[in-house]
């Protein structure tokens, strides 16, 4: 599969270079990169390596989808689908800390969602998240792009240090209205 490029307004998603690995592996020295998702820990030079050529692989595949967030000559974040099979995917992210709180996870997620749904793209039924039950950063995206919440899984989710946790869960249907629906784990 050939990588798709998107556009957004003020972001462009594209194929990750080798010319990323130096911000790549200073992005996931954020402690909350590493607490919130499966990159390894403590992240090594050779593992932002290693992740050009698993997202290259990915493509080539067709087994996932990996997308710089590229914010002019800044690596802002990463954006992806995965564990993909029978109709659906799991929707990823994370942004560079000093990217963070300007609505660009919300915009590239859009786009990748857009494109996963289509019969141009996957032709996915249903896109999933999950986040360790406490990410309010990561769920507040998720509503806004019109996930809804569909409840808490016990200790299923490992970070990528081997800490166990309580994942909440959450799903997006081709056929559903994106318009954000209030969360229990978000409203109080
Ligand atoms: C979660 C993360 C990707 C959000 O990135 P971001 O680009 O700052 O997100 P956006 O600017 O698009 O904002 C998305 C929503 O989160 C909210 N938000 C962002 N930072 C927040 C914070 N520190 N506290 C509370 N809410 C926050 C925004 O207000 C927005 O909410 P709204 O849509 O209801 O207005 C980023 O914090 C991150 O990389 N965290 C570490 C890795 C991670 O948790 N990845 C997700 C794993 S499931």
């Amino acid at each position: 599969m050939q990588i798709a490029t998107l556009r957004t307004q003020r972001l462009e998603l594209s194929a990750l270079r080798e010319s990323d690995v130096d911000a790549l592996f200073e992005a996931c020295q954020d402690p909350d990169i590493r607490r919130y998702t499966t990159v390894p820990t403590p992240y090594e030079r050779h593992h932002a390596v290693e992740f050009v050529q698993r997202v290259a692989k990915g493509w080539d595949a067709g087994s996932e989808q990996t997308w710089a967030m590229r914010d002019g000559e800044t690596l802002a974040g990463m954006v992806g689908l995965y564990r993909q099979g029978g109709g659906t995917a799991e929707l990823g992210y994370w942004v560079a800390p000093g990217s963070r709180g300007r609505g660009f996870t919300t915009e590239a997620a859009r786009a990748v969602i857009d494109w996963a749904l289509s019969p141009e793209g996957l032709g996915l039924v249903r896109i999933e998240w999950r986040a360790v039950v406490g990410n309010v950063p990561s769920a507040r995206a998720a509503r806004t792009l019109g996930f809804r919440f569909e409840g808490t899984l016990r200790q299923a989710l490992r970070n990528g240090s081997g800490a166990r946790d309580d994942g909440w869960i959450a799903g997006l249907l081709a056929t559903d209205d994106r318009t954000p629906q209030p969360w229990p784990v978000l409203e109080h």
